[in-house]
């Protein structure tokens, strides 16, 4: 059985006492979580990450918004796995659309990111999706099989298992333009299906998220669909009401 995921990418958001406000709130929203069955969780700055981690309740889960694929060394401006485990950090958002445009990440500097935290026993959630002209020419799910299988390359079954995938047409970023329950559907499960050519039985284990202007009065719908499970949440999980209501939509 995959555990429903409601993951909060707060990008550039919030100040370390913001952070600490949200987390105020933390622990009931764990429990109301908890009663729907759902785990739940936030991805803050890197400034923010020993903050936020400190004040979370046990099984809230953390993560950060990317990694370095090293351990350590000369590698000016970067945070790797290790420090992030250090502080109590539970994942990594890698290959997110922003750090794909604005960093220019590949899958293949992801693989590395992602090899990087299964090394130290983090939870990579991988990010995947298409741009709108790729929507348009009805090639989203070779575009985003590609971003798979590089981001997946190497892995064995059970590392595969461990990871999160999250699928986000840009064109649904931040636009308020969410992908239909039934877009949202189609192209997980052609995920799954590339997953499982990759690692078999495995893909059954593999959570895929949904993400893309989803919000409290559209959440429940995506959680209805067989293989969506959970979402990547950005502007709605800024506020503890607004995520304490994502909650009860997944819950549903
Ligand atoms: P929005 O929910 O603000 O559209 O952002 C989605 C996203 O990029 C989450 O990673």
């Amino acid at each position: 059985m995959r555990k429903i995921l409601l993951l909060g990418n707060w990008k550039m958001n919030k100040t370390p006492l913001e952070a600490g406000e949200f987390m105020s709130e933390a622990k009931d929203l764990l429990e109301l979580a908890d009663q729907g069955g759902i785990e739940i969780g936030v991805a803050p700055t890197f400034l923010c990450l020993a903050n936020v981690s400190e004040l979370a309740p046990e099984g809230f889960l953390v993560s950060s918004q990317n990694v370095n694929e090293h351990d350590h060394g000369a590698y000016t401006g970067e945070v790797s796995a290790p420090m992030l485990k250090s502080v109590g950090v539970g994942a990594a958002i890698i290959g997110h659309s922003e750090r794909r445009e604005y960093n220019g990440e590949t899958s293949a500097c992801c693989n590395l990111k992602i090899k990087a935290l299964l090394k130290e026993g983090l939870v990579p959630v991988y990010c995947c999706g298409e741009s709108l002209a790729t929507f348009e020419e009805g090639k989203t799910l070779e575009f985003v099989s590609k971003q798979i299988e590089e981001g997946f390359a190497g892995l064995s079954k059970e590392e595969a298992a461990k990871v999160v995938v999250a699928y986000e047409p840009i064109w649904a970023i931040g636009t308020g333009k969410s992908a239909t329950k039934e877009i949202a559907q189609d192209t997980i499960k052609g995920i799954r299906e590339v997953l499982r050519g990759l690692f078999g039985e495995t893909a059954e284990e593999i959570r895929i998220l949904y993400g893309g202007s989803v919000k409290p009065e559209n959440i429940a719908s995506y959680m209805a669909c067989p293989d969506i499970d959970g979402a990547l949440v950005g502007g709605a999980s800024l506020t503890t009401s607004s995520f304490r209501e994502l909650i009860k939509g997944a819950s549903l």
